[in-house]
């Protein structure tokens, strides 16, 4: 069953269009990549999603529901949560008062027990509760940004670009967290340029190149066909052929 049905999508900002006549859909329960080259239009795309550019054409469903024209708080009531590429969580306040904002709609209770929920599945952030989140290190900012949106109980979390910028360790540990989160139930998209470690985790990709699709298929053909995706992306997926290469 599609979750997520985006049909010939086209979107950018004020009179630029970024995005031309882009579709594909999310099935309930898949952990979905989109991939491309710096500037293909992967932020844009799941900005457009989120309410976040302007549409010029096409349609965005949910279960069937249209989201194109819905405001951004109702479309994160619709079970959708978003995790930015930069400035996804508040750097000034603590780790603890980062979270009970995220929970701020519940009563104490059932706010505490989210809390310790969100402690189990993330215990670094047990350990660092006190502690200014802008002191943290890259992935456990990351840590954090995921625990905010994951709070929210979402149908379906898409991340941009969850490991920009983090040690290979931590790569690890964020992929190895997307995909308990997948099994869990959550349905996941995640804008990746580490093409290579994201197919090793997903199990369908879409990759982009200059705002068109211009491959799909799943992380296995997608990796047992590298010759194809390069020539799909050309001259401009150069640093992504590299990386699909590594
Ligand atoms: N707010 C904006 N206003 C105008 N143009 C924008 C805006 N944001 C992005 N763009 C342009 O849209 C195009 C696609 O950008 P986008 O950020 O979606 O690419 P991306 O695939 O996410 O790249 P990256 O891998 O570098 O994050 C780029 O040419 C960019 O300059
Ligand atoms: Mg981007």
């Amino acid at each position: 069953m599609n979750l997520l049905t985006i049909d010939k999508l086209t979107a950018g900002y004020g009179k630029l269009t970024i995005l031309h006549d882009l579709s594909l859909k999310v099935e309930k329960g898949q952990y979905l990549g989109i991939l491309g080259p710096n500037g293909s239009g992967k932020s844009t795309l799941v900005k457009s999603i989120f309410g976040l550019t302007d549409i010029f054409s096409g349609s965005i469903k949910i279960s069937g529901q249209e989201l194109v024209g819905v405001a951004t708080e109702n479309i994160c009531k619709r079970g959708l949560a978003y995790v930015p590429q930069r400035q996804n969580i508040f750097a000034t306040m603590t780790v603890r008062d980062n979270l009970l904002l995220a929970v701020r709609h519940l009563r104490r209770p059932k706010a505490h027990r989210a809390l310790q929920d969100a402690y189990a599945l993330f215990p670094i952030l047990a350990e660092r509760q006190q502690q200014s989140a802008g002191l943290m290190s890259g992935g456990e900012r990351q840590m954090l940004a995921i625990a905010l949106a994951w709070l929210g109980k979402p149908q379906i979390m898409l991340l941009d670009e969850p490991s920009a910028g983090l040690s290979p360790l931590f790569v690890i540990e964020i992929f190895k967290l997307l995909r308990r989160l997948c099994e869990s139930g959550i349905t996941l998209v995640v804008v990746e340029q580490n093409a290579r470690s994201l197919l090793r985790w997903c199990d369908y990709a879409y990759v982009l190149r200059e705002g068109k699709l211009a491959f799909e298929g799943s992380s296995s053909q997608i990796l047992a066909d590298e010759e194809t995706v390069k020539s799909y992306l050309g001259v401009g997926g150069t640093a992504f052929s590299q990386r699909i290469a590594e």
